[in-house]
């Protein structure tokens, strides 16, 4: 039967630690003979929960460490309750199932600077680009914003790092960095790199407005309330299509009410989704043939070219060939 099922890996769940109020680094080693495969800075991978959740985590580790990721977490109360089975649920020794890691988020090649602007947990990709910083002795400055120092994470470790500036707003609004000021006139030779809640992101976006095309790279949190969902792009069709599955033939309808993942599960494909709002990556298939209308915010124009995300594509044509 298709499956656009990802490539999952075993791994042992070493150790917890504390590194803020609210917020743990977990740290895991391969989980049988095999050591972890390497990933580079800006890399999430998919942890498979006991409940059927499937969350994505930053890796915030040293990319050079061998058999080593290391992702935090911080608590949340509300939400959907990832946060909280894995801080209530996991411990050391555990044995956890987990995806091989993706990077929606890299580091550019060939910058002058790259500057880090990271909002609370949206630290933890940002902590392994600084390390792939440091031991490629490539320029770079963080300005972290944050509630509290009780709040920051890795607060020590960063303490040590020139070029590093905590702000802590005490939860404000009127003691949020300003954004505009910093970004307001483009700074050549830099990239911007930005990560944080949706408030952080929206701020942020709006103040590097003028910044050259291909110049700014963000990565938003998977767990999205609906008011801040990606936006339809502007040719947006919101028409019926159908889908057909390579493999056997089968065409499928995908009614305006339903995401392409959806109906095929319908049909009693067995597919991969998490975040389903075009942001994890989780969902991403090749296709054949057609033209689909991407509503995603993690694909490039190359990749566009040949993939879609089944969570949230639609098509402008009345066929998409899956490539399952
Ligand atoms: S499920 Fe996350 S992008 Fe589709």
């Amino acid at each position: 039967m298709p499956s656009n099922k990802m490539i999952t890996l075993h791994a042992r769940l070493k150790s917890i630690t504390n590194v803020a109020n609210g917020i743990n680094a977990f740290e895991l080693i391969g989980g049988g003979e095999d050591p972890l495969p390497p990933f580079t800075a800006g890399s999430h991978i998919d942890i498979h929960l006991d409940n059927g959740l499937i969350k994505q985590y930053s890796l915030c580790n040293d990319p050079d460490e061998i058999n080593r990721y290391v992702f935090a977490v911080q608590r949340e109360e509300t939400g959907n309750g990832g946060s909280k089975a894995i801080h209530d649920t996991l411990r050391a020794g555990d044995y956890l199932t987990i995806s091989i890691p993706r990077n929606n988020f890299p580091l550019a090649q060939n910058v002058e600077n790259h500057l880090f602007l990271a909002g609370g947990i949206g630290v933890t990709p940002i902590m392994a680009m600084i390390k792939a910083c440091q031991s490629k002795s490539l320029k770079f400055e963080l300005i972290y914003c944050v509630r509290s120092p009780e709040k920051t994470a890795f607060l020590n470790e960063l303490a040590k790092i020139d070029n590093v500036t905590i702000h802590n707003d005490q939860g404000d609004p009127a003691h949020s960095y300003d954004f505009s000021e910093l970004l307001g006139n483009p700074m050549t030779g830099t990239h911007l790199y930005y990560c944080g809640p949706p408030g952080f992101m929206r701020a942020v976006k709006s103040a590097a407005a003028n910044w050259p095309k291909g110049t700014c790279h963000f990565e938003y949190f998977t767990t999205l309330d609906k008011d801040h969902q990606p936006a339809a792009p502007e040719n947006a069709t919101n028409a019926s299509f159908q889908v057909k599955l390579n493999s056997t033939g089968d065409i499928i309808d995908v009614p305006v009410n339903k995401s392409i993942a959806d109906a095929l599960r319908e049909h009693g494909i067995e597919v991969q989704t998490s975040c389903e709002s075009g942001l994890c990556g989780t969902c991403q298939i090749r296709y054949l043939e057609g033209t689909p209308e991407h509503h995603d915010l993690i694909l490039d124009e190359e990749t566009r070219k040949t993939d879609i995300l089944i969570c949230c594509a639609r098509s402008h044509s009345p066929l998409l060939v899956l490539d399952l």
